[in-house]
């Protein structure tokens, strides 16, 4: 006989059962909250030099002409939206890694570099990142410069790595310390891994000269330690796609065992569309075909394969000596308005008589400059000047124009001077 109790649920016995997530805990707030209290802000005069994207000198964001350019050509093809293969198209790849690497690089030429497409250079990282945690054979353990671009030691964290620091930066000159850096490359036990900013160091604007990356080239030779190469800048520090890969080109040359991760973020402003390459170069054509296997392997379960639309803009890109031309000289234009408007801070802070010595912010490259004031120097700018930037004294150079660089220059004369 079937039972004639009344189900109740547990709600409606006023018993109401805990969230599932009621024990999740609630996150730091993210970066984000510069743009928020940017937005909020009702100064006329407000200026927001906390942004990681490039903007033209009237502040808006920059679609580049050979982007829509190329965007144009693949409509008139009339192409199809199958999935692409799990490391991407060969025409993408090819292309990137000859933009990277250069046409003539011997590795390339001998087929032996492993390459997938990522999901832009956080997702090149993070397969990196995958990759050695499965398959490098010392310790697994990855050393980053400090400072380093925030996300990387939640992506070698997230991956399972160990994280470790090496000296970078020297707040006393704001310049590098060369000597910190190699001590800990000299200390590290044999064999660690490294990650290097091949260009335009973020957050410091910090690059190595040639000679000092001859010096670190050298020490991690002899240490036989692993390059892992973050390229997100290619181009947009000197404005010269040849002369920002010279670490990474120099590296493969002496036959250092290198990886690399590139983003075409930043030097094709395609931001969102989230194009990017992981690579490893190989000792040879048979080793890097286990390689590529082992990478199909990590990439498959992780997201299938990568998107298509970005990673064809780049190709119809790199792939058309015109276009390309085109491209270079955009390129050449966003690295050198970024040029000229340090060189305005600089001059405007001179101008006003600032005693203090600001030759760092043309000695530094790329798009962030590290002003080396304190976080409450930093307070003070958004405050009493409506400037927002980060609290490690990080602006973003791409948020400054010709229009706001005076008043920029005199927010932080301000700061820096009572
Ligand atoms: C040093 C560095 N690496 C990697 C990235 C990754 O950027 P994306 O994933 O947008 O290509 C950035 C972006 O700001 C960066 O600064």
């Amino acid at each position: 006989m079937l039972s004639t109790k009344v189900f109740r649920p547990i709600a409606s016995r006023g018993l109401k059962a805990a969230s599932t997530w009621a024990k999740v805990p609630q996150g730091p707030p993210a970066i984000l909250g510069i743009t928020e209290a940017f937005k909020a802000d009702t100064n006329s005069k407000k200026v927001n030099v906390g942004v990681g994207a490039y903007r033209d000198d009237a502040g808006r964001p920059y679609v580049l002409p050979s982007v829509l350019e190329a965007e144009k050509r693949l409509v008139q093809k009339d192409l199809d939206k199958e999935y692409a293969p799990i490391t991407g198209t060969g025409n993408f790849t090819t292309a990137a890694a000859q933009l990277a690497y250069g046409a003539d690089s011997a590795p390339l030429k001998e087929g032996r570099v492993a390459i997938t497409q990522s999901i832009s250079g956080t997702g090149a990282l993070r397969i990196g990142g995958a990759f050695l945690e499965r398959h490098y054979p010392y310790a697994k353990t990855i050393y980053l410069p400090n400072p380093s671009w925030a996300n990387h030691k939640a992506i070698f964290n997230d991956s399972h790595l160990k994280v470790e620091t090496y000296r970078y930066y020297d707040k006393k000159t704001i310049g590098l310390d060369i000597n910190g850096l190699l001590e800990d490359v000299r200390a590290a036990p044999k064999n660690s891994v490294f990650l290097l900013h091949a260009c335009a160091h973020n957050p410091t604007g910090v690059d190595p000269t040639p000679e000092q990356w001859a010096q670190i080239a050298q020490e991690i030779q002899e240490r036989g330690h692993f390059a892992f190469f973050d390229m997100a800048y290619q181009g947009f520090a000197s404005g010269d796609t040849n002369k920002d890969a010279l670490a990474l080109r120099e590296f493969v040359k002496k036959e250092i065992p290198v990886a690399l991760c590139q983003s075409f973020a930043k030097n094709m402003g395609l931001y969102g569309e989230r194009v990017g390459a992981f690579s490893l170069v190989a000792e040879s054509a048979e080793e890097k075909k286990r390689i590529d296997s082992q990478i199909k392997i990590l990439v498959r379960p992780l997201y299938s394969n990568p998107p298509i639309h970005g990673a064809r803009i780049a190709s119809e890109i790199l792939g058309n000596p015109e276009l390309n031309n085109q491209w270079l000289g955009e390129v050449k234009g966003m690295a050198d308005r970024i040029i000229s408007m340090r060189d305005a801070l600089k001059g405007n802070l001179e101008k006003l008589g600032s005693s203090h010595d600001w030759s760092h912010i043309t000695k530094q490259i790329g798009m962030f400059c590290y002003t080396g004031l304190s976080p409450e120097q930093v307070d003070r700018l958004a405050k009493e000047h409506s400037v927002y930037g980060t609290r490690d004294g990080r602006i973003s150079i791409a948020g400054v124009t010709t229009g706001n660089v005076e008043y920029l220059a005199n927010a932080i004369h301000k700061v820096t001077s009572s």
